[in-house]
């Protein structure tokens, strides 16, 4: 009879268990993988680096992670994708893997702000220059492009002035001079526009929006078709420490089940909303790129499937008092600065300078959520008429 194993004391057996539940387990749901530390079978396994897809760290993702980035790059039609911890985080990381003192940047004026304020804070003490150009610039930008250029940032729409790029002509006059071209994708989520299609070199998201999808998780990706760029990327992330949580990755996988029919019920009640606002005599300009008003409808109706939940009213006649009465007076819609999610949203900013300085005063933008699209109305209708007595 060989002896029976001897029994390890608590304290050992509370960490290494002496039994372990089956994990041959099938679910609809992907579990979430959490780890810091990844073992392995042999120190001669663990210092052989030869296979890049062999879990080695937690920093670079987990299986959780790594389903999730597999998704998001079949959604997108890329073939590499990274997560990293928010959108803002997504923008920053192409920076610095692409990027040296004495590059030069073009970034469109409609950018999201903490990607300028990058840009012209941060950048600019490490000797890389961003110069803004004209969204509606299109092939235009070939004159902007110099030697020292590496980058070209578009965003399309700009998510509160709404501007549609095109794009395609930009990836083109960009190619010919051998720069990259990347997108803030945020607004299509990978589904509206095909951002690959249209040339791009880079595409990022904030997931905070569409994909996560319920606004309560941060996180950004960054696809790729180049496998080349894809290592720049995975070699910043991994110096710059950006891992993220395989719980709030397997959120994201939860919400990417329901984006295709989320964005269409919140693609239909936007159009319905601006449908109606656009009838009222105090909207002075609709800035919605499937409206006339906006600059590149015509573009959206080249290059997109559908539009999103995002748009812009103007005021004009209105002074920042009446804006400001009339955000507040909203009950439906909460006053904050994200979108893409279940709850409707608005928001007003005093200092924005676009589209004109006078004008962005009075903008308001409007995120429309799952609600009924009748409340919606009314919510603003009783709005409206609290603002101007
Ligand atoms: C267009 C756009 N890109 C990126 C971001 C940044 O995303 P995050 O909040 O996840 O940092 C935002 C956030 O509002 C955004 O509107």
């Amino acid at each position: 009879m060989p002896d029976e194993p001897k029994r390890r004391r608590l304290a050992t057996r509370l960490i290494r268990p002496d039994r372990r539940a089956s994990t041959d387990f099938q679910s609809l749901a992907t579990s979430t993988s959490r780890g810091s530390t990844v073992l392995f079978k042999s120190v001669a396994d663990a210092r052989d680096s030869s296979d890049p897809d062999q879990y080695r760290y937690g920093l670079y993702g987990t299986p959780t992670v790594r389903e999730l980035a597999l998704q998001i790059a079949a959604i997108e039609g890329a073939e590499h994708c990274l997560i990293v911890p928010s959108g803002q985080a997504a923008i920053a990381l192409p920076y610095f893997a692409f990027c040296k003192s004495g590059d030069h940047v073009l970034l469109t004026r409609s950018a999201y702000g903490p990607n300028t304020e990058l840009a012209f804070d941060t950048l600019k003490d490490l000797g890389i220059e961003v110069e803004r150009y004209d969204p509606m610039i299109g092939a235009g930008i070939s004159d902007l492009i110099r030697r020292e250029t590496r980058l070209i940032w578009t965003e399309s729409p700009g998510s509160i002035t709404m501007e549609v790029q095109d794009v395609p002509a930009i990836c083109a006059a960009a190619h010919e001079r051998g720069v990259l071209v990347a997108i803030d994708n945020t607004y299509g989520a990978g589904v509206l526009f095909d951002a690959y299609g249209a040339g791009v070199d880079i595409s990022v998201q904030a997931l905070t929006k569409y994909a996560g999808g319920h606004s309560d998780l941060l996180l950004g990706s960054i696809t790729t078709r180049d496998v080349k760029l894809d290592q720049q990327l995975r070699a910043a992330q991994r110096l710059l420490g950006m891992g993220v949580s395989p719980d709030d990755c397997s959120l994201v996988l939860r919400g990417l089940k329901t984006l295709d029919v989320r964005l269409q019920r919140l693609g239909d009640s936007a159009l319905k909303v601006a449908q109606w606002l656009k009838e009222r005599d105090e909207v002075t300009a609709l800035l919605h790129p499937a409206f006339p008003d906006c600059p590149g409808h015509d573009i959206w109706q080249r290059d997109w499937t559908g539009s999103a939940s995002i748009f812009s009213v103007i005021f004009g006649n209105w002074t920042r008092e009446q804006v400001v009465c009339f955000v507040d007076a909203l009950e439906l819609f909460g006053i904050g600065y994200s979108w893409g999610g279940a709850g409707s949203l608005v928001m007003t900013y005093g200092d924005l300078r676009r589209p004109t300085p006078e004008t962005g005063k009075l903008l308001v933008r409007l995120n429309v959520g799952l609600e009924d699209p009748e409340d919606l109305i009314d919510d603003l209708e009783q709005a409206l008429s609290r603002a101007c007595p």
